[in-house]
């Protein structure tokens, strides 16, 4: 290669780092995406074809390398430049109040002070070293003297920047809690559920579970994030105040709460704050556990100094814990599509920090031995994170004698067959294939958004329509007629209309949604997905041996064992012949076709007559393009129909390239 074509490829690379560095901070850190997720994988893809040819251009801060490095063989410690200090806490607000009353006495000073309200995240705590403006190390707090250096894992953070922005000092090292949001461990957690695995108790522990893996690949793939609070040192000129401090922090690309942040002109001012706070707690997409309050003024917090954990110059107004005790009335019992039978408690209603709560979750029959809970039994009940509370604990010493054990079914609640609970597995399983409560809940399963997203058919029309004995399997979905539906309760003729369409719809959707709808155990919406990107089809898969399934990284013994049964059953194997019969035929959705128009931005304005703007739309994102509601200097191309109005005007007057209807066919080829 001539040095000449080896310096356009560098720069080729270059460009597309910063592209990409662009987009994930507009993504991660601001929220407020540019392109689409697909668009941003193609640029990826390319930084990616470039590097395989020349690995001599990857490089530490390369967007490659948030995909994680290969796995550790241990943590090394990593000791504190300055130490990881924790806060005081305060519970009330007569200990804010004497709070404020030692931080004057120390100033000796009677004046109002201002002090900085934020947020107390809950997550696990991180100092990350800069040096002339590039990550070189990410910390775990440890005891506050030495930590962990998990440097690999925080790479892989998306909201953490591998180089700063703007006018970053030379040497920096930033303090701020990792976490991660609430629907994202939500998503995470029934995913393992589905997929059989253990769930986490709260967003916290997982978090700390997620940053403590040897392998940052794995990291990698938990959606974590980041809120930057405070610096350990910083070179050049220090801020004059706390607020000052994390603006400078987010111009340098840092993720700072802002808008959550408030100054307080005195302790009075801070205490409303702390019961807004609170207020608005149950509205925030994360937990947080108290608000942090910080003497703004950093010359004050110099002054005021540190004892001998804890600074003098910030307190932690926590929370009060979402917990209550309340009775345990009695235990229901849930069959799932699986026919995995589990219990659920009933309790005695009671408000858990705004919310009432009469139901919780026990898990299974280990969970029970654990917490040796028994009916009638006082509970503490903690709502953290996942939507269903918990049980926590027996309060052992309110036990009258009259409480009684919870014994593990034999039958199953629902069709009476006999259960059966194998050796490695913590529930019994009803093993009745036409249970009526497992033909429920696998119909629930297969209407639902993620999977066939048969909209109008919910958990009461689903009732209903097993009710009414309209259904006995998943395949009577598509048989279903007009004259049927108006036995249901308010069920006029437009809605029968619109409820056979989306049914009728979901014949098109794609073989992901198809395989994950069929509710095949271990298979959950990833799994499908790689699936379906391995083997195309649904006869090449219905057709696949253990090994060739074994081939497939994601895949171990326990999902393949799961694939070829499920597929083997001849049950399973009718009720696939029949949708086919029925018309459904689901396909591999065909994604990016081509990069014709990559980065390209199009308009379409005026009246189409050829095509939808959808159709427009999808054909331009096909080649790598982007549509856009507005015409601005961005605008590669506006295309316009008859009637277009004042974006053609401005197209013109900015001179942008105009396409008819026609020409925008012929350009894609379509013409
Ligand atoms: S300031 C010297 N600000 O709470 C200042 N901490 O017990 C020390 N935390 O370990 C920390 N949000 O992990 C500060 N806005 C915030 C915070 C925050 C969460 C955590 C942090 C620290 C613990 C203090």
């Amino acid at each position: 290669m001539t040095s000449d074509s080896f310096k356009a490829i560098q720069q080729q690379h270059r460009i597309l780092s910063q592209q990409l560095h662009h987009h994930s901070y507009r993504y991660h850190t601001l929220d407020q995406p540019e392109i689409t997720d697909a668009e941003y994988d193609q640029l990826f893809k390319k930084l990616l074809d470039i590097e395989r040819q020349h690995p001599e251009l990857i490089t530490t801060e390369s967007p490659s390398q948030r995909v994680g490095s290969s796995p550790l063989s241990g943590f090394i410690p990593a000791d504190h430049a300055t130490p990881m200090l924790s806060l005081e806490n305060a519970f009330n607000e007569s200990d804010l109040r004497d709070f404020d009353a030692r931080v004057k006495r120390f100033l000796s000073t009677t004046e109002d002070l201002e002090y900085l309200c934020e947020p107390k995240l809950d997550g696990v705590a991180v100092a990350l070293t800069y040096e002339q403006g590039k990550l070189i190390r990410g910390a775990t707090r440890g005891n506050g003297i030495t930590g962990e250096d998990i440097t690999q894992n925080i790479r892989t953070i998306g909201a953490i920047p591998l180089q700063l922005q703007n006018d970053y000092p030379q040497q920096l090292e930033v303090r701020g809690e990792i976490y991660m949001e609430l629907d994202a461990f939500r998503k995470l957690n029934l995913q393992r559920r589905e997929e059989g695995g253990a769930t986490f108790a709260n967003p916290r522990n997982l978090t700390a579970g997620s940053l403590r893996q040897l392998d940052p690949k794995l990291t990698a793939s938990r959606p974590l994030t980041i809120s930057c609070y405070g610096i350990g040192n910083i070179s050049g000129e220090m801020p004059k105040t706390h607020q000052q401090l994390l603006e400078s922090l987010s111009r340098w690309g840092f993720k700072v709460n802002l808008s959550i942040v408030q100054t307080a002109k005195n302790m009075e001012t801070v205490i409303s704050r702390y019961a807004e706070l609170q207020r608005i707690r149950e509205t925030l997409p994360y937990e947080i556990d108290g608000m942090v309050i910080k003497v703004n003024s950093i010359a004050l917090q110099q002054e005021l100094g540190a004892k001998s954990r804890t600074p003098r110059w910030a307190i932690a107004a926590k929370f009060p814990a979402r917990q209550e005790q309340t009775i345990l009335e009695s235990v229901r019992l849930q069959v799932g599509r699986t026919g995995a039978v589990t219990p659920v408690a009933n309790l005695r209603p009671v408000t858990v920090s705004g919310v009432t709560v009469s139901s919780a979750s026990l898990h299974n029959w280990d969970e029970i031995d654990r917490l040796d809970v028994r009916i009638g039994d006082t509970v503490i009940v903690e709502r953290a994170g996942d939507v269903i509370p918990d049980i926590v604990r027996v309060v052992a010493e309110k036990r009258t004698g009259d409480e009684k054990p919870i014994s593990e079914p034999s039958f199953c609640p629902a069709c009476d067959s006999i259960l059966v609970r194998e050796t490695d597995e913590v529930v019994p399983r009803c093993q009745n294939l036409d249970c009526p409560a497992r033909l429920k809940e696998s119909l629930k399963h297969f209407c639902s958004r993620e999977a066939m997203d048969i909209e109008g058919l919910g958990d009461r029309q689903i009732d209903q329509l097993l009710r009414l004995k309209l259904v006995s399997s998943i395949a009577d979905l598509y048989r279903l007629r007009r004259e049927d539906l108006f036995q249901f309760e308010r069920m006029g003729e437009r809605l029968a209309d619109k409820l056979l369409q989306a049914i009728a719809a979901s014949k098109q959707r794609p073989l992901e949604n198809f395989i994950y709808a069929l509710g095949i155990r271990h298979v959950g919406k990833h799994l499908a997905k790689v699936i379906v990107h391995h083997f195309n089809s649904l006869e090449k898969l219905a057709a696949a041996t253990t090994d060739e399934l074994l081939e497939l990284h994601e895949i171990g013994p326990q999902v393949s064992d799961s694939l070829v049964h499920f597929f083997a059953a001849e049950n399973n194997r009718n009720l696939l012949q029949e949708l086919h019969e029925l018309g459904i035929d689901p396909q591999k959705e065909e994604r990016i076709s081509g990069d014709k128009f990559q980065g390209k931005i199009f308009v379409f304005t005026g009246s189409l007559e050829r095509f939808s703007r959808k159709e427009g739309t999808a054909l331009v994102e096909a080649q790598g393009g982007r549509a856009s509601g507005s015409v601005s200097k961005k605008t590669d191309y506006v295309v316009a129909g008859s009637e277009a109005g004042s974006k053609l005007t401005k197209a013109e007057q900015l001179g942008i390239t105009i396409l008819s209807e026609n020409d925008f066919l012929e350009l894609i080829g379509q013409g």
